[in-house]
């Protein structure tokens, strides 16, 4: 032995240099999630309150984005294996979650809230759901929350537009969902109310691999930068108002 031994070399960059070597930082976004993030049907690239939000935090970085679009049921595992740097989905921060990534420091807060139809007057409340259909979408904090109401039928679906489309036709009786989401629906879908009021309160963060804190720690400072120099809130009015 000895002489014929050849030695491997392998050069491996922290995720943040990786990030500036490639000039872009690439995330991965469930795209059917307006006003966080969808797909301009003028234009075909993704769009809202999440891609400026990735955008902006890119820039203090030095770096471009490039969003991948991936089905939010299966967004860890593809970030766990390598198809994007980061996860940026209207994701909230969960103790479950955090076994498997790292999150940024929160950036949303949000929560969970029931749809029905306009005409409905009989639900109001979780407790109101017995026996009553219920969409979510698969994977989600709200499926998770459906599931804990007793009695309540819950319906998964992979994207949370179908569940809403569905509930404007009658064919489920609510939907659960993240408030922001379903709020930007039933503003321009006058068939599809809110009621109630939050039943969770969450927050969202950008997710990474764990073995990856350079890049984390290069984002929270430019989330830092913008929430103290006031680009966050000019961000924040520009897609939520007041
Ligand atoms: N906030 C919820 C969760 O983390 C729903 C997120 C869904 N995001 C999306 N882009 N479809 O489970």
């Amino acid at each position: 032995s000895g002489s014929g031994v050849s030695k491997e070399v392998t050069l491996t960059f922290n995720s943040l240099a990786r990030v500036k070597r490639a000039g872009v930082i690439v995330f991965g976004s469930d795209t059917t999630y307006a006003p966080f993030e969808w797909i301009d049907p003028q234009t075909g690239n993704a769009i809202g309150f999440d891609v400026d939000l990735a955008n902006l935090l890119a820039s203090k970085i030095g770096v471009k984005v490039q969003i991948v679009t991936a089905d939010f049921s299966g967004i860890i595992p593809a970030l766990q294996t390598g198809k994007f740097d980061a996860i940026i989905s209207a994701m909230t921060i969960t103790d479950e979650r955090k076994k498997e990534v790292d999150f940024s420091d929160p950036y949303y807060n949000s929560g969970q809230v029931i749809a029905v139809q306009s005409s409905n007057n009989s639900i109001t409340k979780p407790e109101d759901l017995v026996g009553k259909t219920v969409g979510v979408q698969t994977g989600t904090t709200g499926e998770e929350a459906a599931k804990k109401i007793k009695g309540a039928i819950v319906k998964s679906y992979p994207d949370i537009q179908l569940a809403l489309s569905d509930l404007e036709i009658g064919r489920i009786d609510a939907v659960i969902n993240d408030l922001p989401v379903s709020l930007y629906y039933a503003k321009t879908h006058p068939k599809v109310k809110l009621v109630g009021s939050l039943f969770t309160t969450e927050q969202y963060g950008i997710a990474f691999r764990k073995d990856e804190p350079e890049l984390r720690d290069a984002i929270n400072n430019a989330l830092k930068e913008i929430k103290s120099n006031g680009e966050y809130v000019i961000l924040y009015k520009k897609w939520f108002g007041t």
